[in-house]
């Protein structure tokens, strides 16, 4: 945990005590972190909430990607928010409500790029743990930017996540990457849930193909004593549906057998 005059460096006290109490009443926190971009963070992250939320449990998703935010064109949300207003309420989900949170909400058009200074992109992640009203939550999930910069810095920092979810790829340049997002976790103290492994394999004629090798996700998984919790082929279906906003749509639940209990993790 880092120190206090650290801490103050990122947040008043008085955003600190606000955060406190908006994530003090999410039942779960989950976090999704690799440190390397483009392996599927947010597709996971998505894929995650729609299979918490087909058991029945009442689900966020917070986009705490900036410059990249996926979220509500993976779900096909779209809506216009003000950041002036003192309390910010998510946009919900087709067919499972789901509650998004994403910096796009406040963009002038979907389409405008964010062009900002990291302080400020910052100060935007700590409006949306210290403003969003989320109401009743069992999960939120945590959709972080690839990278340890800031924003992953205050959401692992100041939300205190129950649990991290890393996300890899079989190639070892992936592992060399999640590693330092590993690190970085441990540092901040939060408890280690498991890896996933994405675009683990292609099936081709019902033969399952290692396209980009394998090995490296066992290595982390030994390296620090994790699990893998779940291994994601490579499936046209899965880029349709995101590229489409109906990821609520997809069938198979690759989480299903995976029980997120706060017990479990360390
Ligand atoms: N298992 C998969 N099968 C097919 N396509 C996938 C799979 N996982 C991710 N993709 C596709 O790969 C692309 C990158 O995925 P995604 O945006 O989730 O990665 P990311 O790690 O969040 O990226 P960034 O670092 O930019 O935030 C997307 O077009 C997504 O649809
Ligand atoms: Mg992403």
């Amino acid at each position: 945990m880092i120190e206090p005059t650290a801490r103050d460096k990122f947040a008043s006290a008085l955003h600190q005590a606000e955060i406190k109490e908006k994530m003090g009443k999410i039942k779960n926190k989950i976090a999704v972190a690799s440190g390397k971009g483009g392996v599927g963070k947010s597709t996971i992250s998505a894929l995650l909430a729609v299979s918490l939320a087909k058991r029945g449990y009442k689900v966020g998703v917070l986009d705490a990607d900036i410059y990249g935010h996926s979220i509500p064109r993976i779900f096909g949300v779209s809506a216009r928010l003000s950041g002036r207003d003192p309390e910010i309420y998510p946009v919900l989900t087709r067919k499972y409500k789901i509650k998004i949170i994403s910096i796009q909400f406040f963009l002038k058009s979907d389409d405008s790029p964010v062009i900002w200074s990291g302080p400020l992109v910052g100060r935007a992640v700590i409006d949306f743990l210290s403003a969003v009203e989320w109401g009743e939550l069992d999960y939120l999930v945590v959709d972080l930017p690839p990278g340890t910069g800031d924003a992953s810095f205050i959401v692992l920092n100041f939300a205190e996540p129950d649990g991290i979810i890393f996300v890899t790829t079989p190639h070892e340049v992936s592992r060399h990457v999640v590693e330092k997002a590993i690190y970085m976790a441990m540092e901040s103290g939060a408890n280690l849930i498991g890896l996933v492994e994405n675009m683990s394999y292609f099936v081709c004629n019902g033969e399952k193909i290692d396209i980009f090798g394998r090995g490296a996700t066992e290595r982390i998984s030994r390296k620090f004593e994790l699990d893998i919790i779940a291994r994601i082929p490579i499936d046209m279906k899965i880029s349709k549906l995101c590229e489409e906003g109906r990821i609520e749509d997809i069938e198979e639940d690759y989480f299903k057998d995976f029980e997120f209990s706060k017990k479990k993790w360390r």
